[in-house]
């Protein structure tokens, strides 16, 4: 029969006992990490969230029930013991934060007995991660998992004070929303009471946060819920969490500069860590030039160099025929990689194409100075030697090559950059590399949709100087956006909203929309701004990604309790799940019967 609490009280965790508490009685209360039976004595690491402290049973000391009890404990029971501290007298364990005291037990409560558990409660656990979810009421007991939600919890606890004592109200926007599907696919929830119609879940707290400028609330901070339907990765969920926030009356360099003196807050106060400011600012079309990317990671160089111009009129069509399409030749240089087997450059190549290039041409520049490449027989000698100066090739480097297009040659490089920075060992998580993004392209041309999508959203202001190429050449006006990169994390982004119906007409008109559509969708938004509203911008983090980097994990999924797989379902309770046909007759749903067969 499990004990209850009746007249007891927990008076410390269990890593709060420390020696300065020699002599005194304390009860602590927790899972049995392990327990061993030496004969007259009984060793016990009791557990809790704060870590491990060794009690003792002596039967001299505690009394034969008491000992008779402690004798039955396994693993993960969970009990209550009153005991006095004392300082070890055997060996010091320095891999415990209280190994230099043990509490020698008075009494024992079993509160809870337990079966074993599938897999071991252990930091670093080599059980796969399918079984850890699905039992992860259990897998959040490990030490490692504990460890990153409560640094989670740190980082919003400290956030939203810091938030408010820069004056932010912290104001919930709702979750039954309208659907305005533009960027990401919608979770739609129908509606009983008008059959037939949805609510969406929000995207992000956005239409909302700037209703609420308009009504007069100037600073606004929210730490939201959001739902995207998007393809699952290591650093996306279905739902997840923004720290958001916007402001009236103000530009960019406003929001960058409370967000700036947030970041080095949080980072000083949970990791200890200086975070130089004011933090680098980089353009998108310099992040793209020189990394390839739009996040760029910024902890190791391996930059890309633009060969265009050394090779527009070589022998190799493949690279000549790229450029004649208005692409590009560039390349990286992976220092001190020359003697890559073949077979691995070849898993190069592989990789590169996942990212649309059509290969991944390669100098390996030997410690003699010879080079063996994929298009040496295109090149004359010459041409190969202005291409390794202009590569800044030595001996022992391996030089990777993407002709295309350059959205292509850009993303394939980016990404290829960073693959070798991590074969190479060149990814310190205890290193902290900021940098903001700006001026992003306002527009993206979509060849799915055949027409231009908004890059950031569409309520996001275009540079004043580029206004004049709206009409002409869309495609060339930036965008006061802003990104906050981390490690190669797009961590945050923002910008400064339009706040002028012309401008905003224009937009619409730009992505497609008639004046009706952009009625229909957010007419609410647009009426709003008829009766006076300031000039804002805002920003939201994604506190799972922010939190993932601070606890050095590799995924979000580390730092989320209950997180969901790929396929967007949980391990643990099963959902989605069918339903009861009731509950969709009340809806009016009718649900496709393949479909249904499908599911089942
Ligand atoms: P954005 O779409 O860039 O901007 O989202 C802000 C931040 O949220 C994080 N994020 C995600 N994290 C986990 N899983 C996901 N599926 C996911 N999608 C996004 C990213 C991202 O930087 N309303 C605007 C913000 C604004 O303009 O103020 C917005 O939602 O870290
Ligand atoms: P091929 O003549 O097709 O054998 O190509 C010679 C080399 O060029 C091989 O290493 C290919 O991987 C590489 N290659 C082919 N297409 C491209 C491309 N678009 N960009 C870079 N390298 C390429």
């Amino acid at each position: 029969m499990a004990e209850t609490m009746k007249g007891l009280k927990r008076s410390h965790r269990c890593t709060e006992v420390s020696s300065s508490l020699a002599g005194q009685k304390v009860t602590v209360m927790g899972w049995v990490q392990k327990s061993r039976n030496k004969g007259g004595i009984i060793f016990v690491d009791l557990r809790d969230r704060s870590g491990i402290l060794q009690i003792i049973f002596e039967e001299t000391k505690c009394g034969s029930e008491c000992f008779e009890k402690a004798s039955k404990l396994r693993s993960e029971f969970v009990v209550a013991i009153e005991g006095t501290v004392e300082l070890r007298a055997g060996a010091v364990n320095k891999n415990l934060a209280t190994g230099d005291i043990e509490v020698i037990a008075s009494s024992l409560r079993i509160l809870s007995e337990a079966e074993t558990p599938p897999f071991p409660i252990e930091e670093n656990s080599k059980t796969k991660e399918e079984i850890r979810l699905k039992y992860r009421y259990l897998d959040l007991r490990r030490p490692d998992l504990q460890r990153n939600l409560m640094l989670r919890s740190k980082v919003a606890t400290i956030a939203r004070q810091f938030m408010a004592d820069e004056g932010f109200l912290e104001i919930e926007t709702p979750m039954l929303c309208k659907s305005t599907p533009e960027g990401a696919r919608d979770y739609l929830v129908p509606s009983r009471v008008h059959p037939g119609e949805f609510y969406a879940l929000p995207q992000s707290p956005q239409l909302f946060k700037q209703l609420l400028m308009c009504s007069g609330y100037d600073r606004y901070f929210q730490i939201a819920r959001c739902f995207r339907d998007e393809d699952l990765r290591a650093d996306r969920q279905p739902e997840f969490t923004q720290m958001d926030m916007e402001l009236s009356f103000v530009d960019i360099d406003d929001v960058i500069d409370v967000n700036e003196r947030l970041l080095a807050k949080l980072f000083k106060e949970v990791l200890d860590v200086d975070v130089e400011l004011p933090i680098k600012r980089m353009t998108w079309q310099e992040g793209m030039d020189r990394f390839g990317s739009d996040k760029p990671d910024l902890r190791f160089g391996m930059e890309l160099h633009d060969i265009s111009d050394v090779v527009k009129d070589c022998g190799f069509g493949v690279f000549t025929n790229a450029i004649a399409a208005g692409g590009s030749v560039r390349g990286i240089n992976a220092e001190g990689q020359g003697s890559l087997p073949r077979k691995k450059i070849d898993a190069l190549v592989e990789y590169a194409k996942t990212y649309g290039a059509k290969g991944l041409a390669y100098i390996a520049i030997g410690e003699d100075g010879s080079l063996k490449s994929s298009f040496a027989k295109f090149m004359t000698e010459d041409e190969m030697s202005n291409i390794v100066a202009a590569m800044e090739g030595k001996p022992g480097d391996l030089l990777l090559f993407v002709s295309d297009k350059n959205k292509v040659v850009w993303d394939t490089l980016g990404a290829l950059r960073c693959h070798l920075a991590e074969q190479m060992g060149l990814l310190d998580k205890n290193v902290f590399k900021f940098v903001w993004i700006t001026e992003f392209p306002l527009l993206e041309w979509s060849d799915e949709l055949g027409r231009y999508q908004a890059m950031h959203h569409p309520f996001t202001m275009p540079m004043e100087e580029d206004l004049q190429y709206i009409d002409s050449d869309p495609g060339r006006v930036r965008a006061k956006a802003y990104d906050i990169v981390l490690n190669g994390n797009e961590i945050g982004g923002g910008s400064v909203r339009i706040h002028q119906d012309d401008i905003q007409e224009k937009m619409f008109e730009c992505l497609g929309f008639t004046k009706e559509q952009a009625y229909e969708r957010f007419g609410f938004l647009l009426d709003a701004f008829k009766y006076g509203v300031p000039p804002h911008a805002g920003l939201a983090y994604g506190l799972d990604r922010l939190a993932m980097l601070m606890a050095k994990q590799d995924s979000i999924r580390d730092v989320i309790a209950f997180p969901k797989i790929k396929d967007a379902s949980c391990l643990l309770t099963d959902a989605p799940s069918p339903v009861d046909d009731i509950q969709l007759k009340e809806l009016g749903i009718l649900v496709e019967k393949d479909q249904k067969e499908e599911e089942q």
